[in-house]
């Protein structure tokens, strides 16, 4: 049974649109699974802030009009729900061999195996991110920015209950088992660690933070939205309803970069020799190093370029492309070439593969055009800051760890150098230990609600019409 609707139980233990109350047995798993969840978010969330009241939007409604409550909540109460986005209509598979027929209101036997890979590598990233974000309350720049870190801790938090419900409900046993995996499983752990590889970097600092939520979670949107186009349609459902939070994850991302930008930009002219790091600012080289690292590590996520995983997911409509549905005419893609930069005997030549096995590639152009724009906007605000620094992408076949070009060394413009050539320049490209200390030496805890570091532009807005000097974190209860 799917009853699913607008009409959302919020006084359940497990705030839900998904009829969970006519699903005892899903139910009690379920009820046995919150309290290691809280378990985990105890040992491995945001430390030192449990007491805390938090100005938190929770989202208790799947109405697009007003599907978030705000108020002051302590994150261990935060109510976690289950939503899926209504059907307005009878869903059918957007894309691949069956495009048109109606979709999979359950798991198709022939699909189970993929379905739950798919489910449990995204499922995967949720504890992830909040783990790797855990030790950043501690130096943050101000109260709004603790609060929106905070905002997407939660929230993360809540897509891992998204999936999870998704494999217990449709995947018995084996889904129970995963679920109790997802919490067992630590960022950076050496015997245990998240199953991709963005999500087992360090995240130390709110220049690394700024740029995950900008890059990492930039494609975890690409991600659920190529997931929206899925036949399975719980799996559209669900990934529809987190896209609504994650606009939020990449706002915090995108804002904080410009923010710290501009600020830069002033303390570049406030020095008489230009030198941002002695008004103890973070200079545009080591904001550069930053976005290569993190742009890169998220590239990866989108795997192989030459996928026969990728062709499968299209052709069977588990996965689709960016707006499937809206972009493209033809959803069968079976004849057409894909054109890409391969090495061959030592040199870089451009090859034409099937459509159908490219559609990795086709994601992460979406993604990549996504990315191209936001740093318009921040050459934008140097631009009118009046600073000649401009910033960039670098290529997408720089500092690669899957894919056909992981293995060979490139430049970050593109060039295939040595690995001599490489190693003798990483330190330029690349974030490195010193970077690390260097920021840490600088982020200072700034609590006092109104006040912003020094090396960051306060933002324009507050929260919800809240003003920017709005007491978005109580320190003392
Ligand atoms: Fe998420
Ligand atoms: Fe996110």
């Amino acid at each position: 049974m799917t009853a699913t609707s607008t009409s959302v139980d919020l006084d359940a233990k497990i705030p839900n649109n998904v009829g969970l109350s006519d699903d005892p047995k899903l139910q009690r798993a379920l009820e046995q699974w919150l309290p290691k969840y809280l378990e985990w978010w105890h040992d491995m969330g945001p430390t030192d802030f449990e007491h805390m009241p938090i100005f938190l939007r929770t989202a208790v409604s799947v109405d697009r009009g007003g599907w978030a409550n705000y108020d002051y909540v302590k994150m261990p109460d935060y109510r976690w729900g289950i939503f899926l986005t209504p059907n307005d209509s009878e869903p059918t598979i957007k894309c691949g061999d069956d495009a048109g027929t109606p979709a999979w209101s359950d798991v198709p036997g022939e699909h189970r195996n993929a379905l739950r890979r798919i489910i449990v590598t995204q499922a995967d990233t949720e504890p992830a991110s909040v783990e790797q974000q855990r030790m950043l309350g501690h130096v943050a720049p101000s109260l709004y920015d603790l609060r929106n870190l905070f905002q997407v801790n939660v929230e993360e938090g809540r897509h891992l209950w998204a999936m999870v419900y998704l494999l217990q409900k449709y995947f018995g046993r084996d889904g129970r088992d995963e679920a109790e995996e997802l919490l067992l499983r630590r960022s950076g752990d050496e015997d245990k660690p998240r199953i991709l590889g963005a999500f087992n970097q360090p995240c130390d600092h709110w220049l690394s933070f700024f740029a995950f939520t900008m890059f990492t979670d930039r494609d975890g949107k690409y991600q659920l939205a190529a997931l929206a186009e899925s036949g399975f349609d719980p799996l559209a459902r669900s990934t529809q309803f987190m896209l609504t939070e994650e606009a939020h994850h990449l706002f915090v991302g995108d804002t904080g970069l410009q923010r710290i930008i501009k600020r830069s930009a002033e303390l570049q002219q406030l020095d008489p020799n230009g030198d941002v790091r002695a008004q103890g600012g973070i200079d545009f080289d080591l904001i550069q190093r930053t976005i290569n690292y993190w742009y890169t590590y998220s590239l990866d996520l989108f795997g192989g370029e030459i996928s026969s995983n990728a062709s499968t997911f299209f052709a069977s409509g588990l996965k689709g492309r960016y707006h499937e549905t809206r972009r493209y005419e033809d959803h069968k893609a079976l004849t057409g070439d894909y054109r890409l930069p391969v090495v061959e005997n030592g040199k870089v030549v451009e090859k034409d593969v099937p459509l159908r096995t490219a559609m990795n590639e086709v994601l992460r152009d979406a993604y990549v055009a996504d990315c191209e724009k936001v740093i318009g906007r921040w050459n934008k605000t140097l631009e009118e800051s009046g600073s000649p620094t401009r910033l960039t992408l670098p290529s997408r076949l720089f500092h690669r760890h899957q894919g056909i070009y992981a293995g060979h060394h490139f430049d970050p413009q593109g060039k295939l150098i040595t690995v001599e050539q490489y190693e003798a320049n990483v330190h330029r490209w690349l974030l490195v230990p010193e970077d690390n200390d260097y920021l840490l030496s600088i982020m200072k805890p700034c609590y006092e609600p109104g006040k912003f570091a020094n090396w960051i532009a306060p933002p324009t807005k507050g929260i919800e019409g809240r003003p920017t000097d709005f007491e978005y974190v109580k320190m003392h209860d």
